[in-house]
């Protein structure tokens, strides 16, 4: 039988490279090679026993549910977030879906018009944008200022754009670069938005594992034009419960949103799994000890990120201090010179460098946007010394056990250790001619 591919695929979508390196290791793993992950973003810790038993009491839930989500669970959901972001929010502002991949995609399908994305970005928001026929606009960054967000480029961008209608996605904390956005900057860049009618889909999915500052919504200064989007993947560490959450502007403009994406949902997915929402309305219950374990594991990503950030600037590679979620986004433009030497003249060149030389699975800077030769890379801390679910709720007896961060990391991260180590003789490696 022959078919082909439809031409609006042909070329355009390459496999998601967080999924891909994932694989490769795993068969590196099966080969009975050691190696230090962190190429997968994914949080690792057990399920809340509370939300686990919900889950298991709804189980026999079998029928469909509303498009927009279980009403008990929007409700839940708004009150949520109306307590975490400080807003008044509606139960009919809210819609979820089976993760907020899913909705991201379907409030890019309804709004018209070209995607700005910050400079790098998460890895999907610019596949989906190919998938969608949208074109993309990069706003320009540096390493040298830690890919900051300028306003005045966001500006720049948007009054020199051929397109009549924009939509900006931000992420903070940000997936890959750990950083968050400022109350001031966040204010500049919803005054630039305002003047020039852009919509904000603000992905908030990390605003959970915030550790650096308190998380701020960029719908607190801007809610008429901001879709929030967030999810239990992260701070609940249930990626593959597939849940995710939306929260669209009050008013007729938000619901002329909603519904569009709702129907978009409609078609492609009906509705997120029944047992799902109605183990959420749990997870988003104000509860104290959930909320407690929330920062728990908040706090061992902080820990762990932070110790492996010392690590890097001790080796004086140049890496932002992470704000929130699990990743750093080191450079190593400094080593170009070596580099070359060797045949490593981009950041997926480095990557595959240090997957084959040193073990180390990380995702290349320029997977998530930056230009192919600045050779800055991802690292996700959420996976190595947690690979298997014993593993991760050992770490979890151990907080509990009252060690302090310092003795948990020295004491029982070996793969992190390790790896410290890996790092410091791939840089003394490229001290030789
Ligand atoms: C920035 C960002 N947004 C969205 C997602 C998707 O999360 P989910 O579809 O599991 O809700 C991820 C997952 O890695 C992410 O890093």
């Amino acid at each position: 039988m022959n078919f082909s591919l439809a031409p609006s695929l042909e070329n355009r979508l390459a496999p998601s490279p967080t999924l891909s390196i994932n694989e490769r290791v795993r068969q590196m793993w099966d080969a009975g090679r050691t190696v230090y992950h962190l190429g997968f973003g994914e949080s690792r810790f057990p399920p809340h026993p509370g939300i686990v038993d919900a889950l298991v009491e709804h189980a026999s839930r079998r029928s469909y549910l509303p498009g927009a989500g279980l009403p008990e669970l929007r409700q839940a959901v708004a009150d949520f977030h109306a307590r975490h972001l400080q807003r008044d929010i509606k139960a009919d502002q809210v819609t979820v879906a089976p993760g907020s991949k899913a909705l991201l995609f379907a409030f890019r399908m309804a709004v018209a018009g070209a995607t700005v994305l910050p400079t790098p970005s998460w890895v999907s928001y610019e596949p989906q944008s190919r998938l969608l026929g949208r074109p993309v606009l990069r706003l320009p960054a540096s390493p040298r200022d830690n890919h900051r967000l300028h306003p005045d480029s966001l500006s720049r961008l948007l009054r020199d754009s051929p397109h009549d209608s924009h939509l900006l996605v931000l992420n903070s904390p940000s997936n890959p670069t750990g950083q968050m956005l400022e109350p001031a900057l966040l204010q500049e860049i919803a005054a630039v938005c305002r003047r020039h009618n852009v919509l904000v889909l603000s992905d908030e999915i990390y605003a959970l594992t915030a550790f650096g500052r308190e998380h701020l919504s960029i719908s607190r200064f801007y809610p008429e034009g901001t879709v929030v989007i967030g999810g239990t993947s992260k701070h609940l560490s249930l990626g593959g419960w597939r849940l995710g959450i939306a929260i669209v502007p009050p008013g007729e403009n938000g619901r002329k949103l909603l519904r569009a994406a709702v129907k978009i949902g409609s078609e492609l997915w009906s509705a997120a799994s029944a047992p799902v929402q109605y183990a959420a309305v749990t997870a988003y219950a104000a509860d104290d000890d959930l909320a407690a374990y929330v920062k728990k594991c908040a706090a061992l990503h902080a820990a762990r990120t932070r110790f492996l950030w010392r690590g890097l600037c001790q080796l004086d590679v140049p890496c932002a201090e992470p704000m929130g979620a699990f990743y750093l986004f080191p450079n190593f433009d400094h080593w170009r010179k070596s580099l070359a030497a060797r045949g490593v003249h981009t950041s997926v060149d480095l990557a595959k460098f240090l997957l084959d030389q040193f073990q180390i699975a990380v995702l290349p800077g320029s997977d998530f946007g930056t230009p192919a030769a600045e050779l800055s890379l991802r690292l996700s801390t959420s996976y190595i010394d947690l690979e298997t679910d014993a593993k991760a709720a050992r770490m979890i007896e151990l907080t509990d056990s009252g060690i302090d961060a310092e003795a948990l990391l020295r004491d029982h991260h070996p793969g992190m250790n390790a790896l410290l180590d890996r790092l410091r003789s791939f840089l003394s490696s490229l001290q030789a001619p």
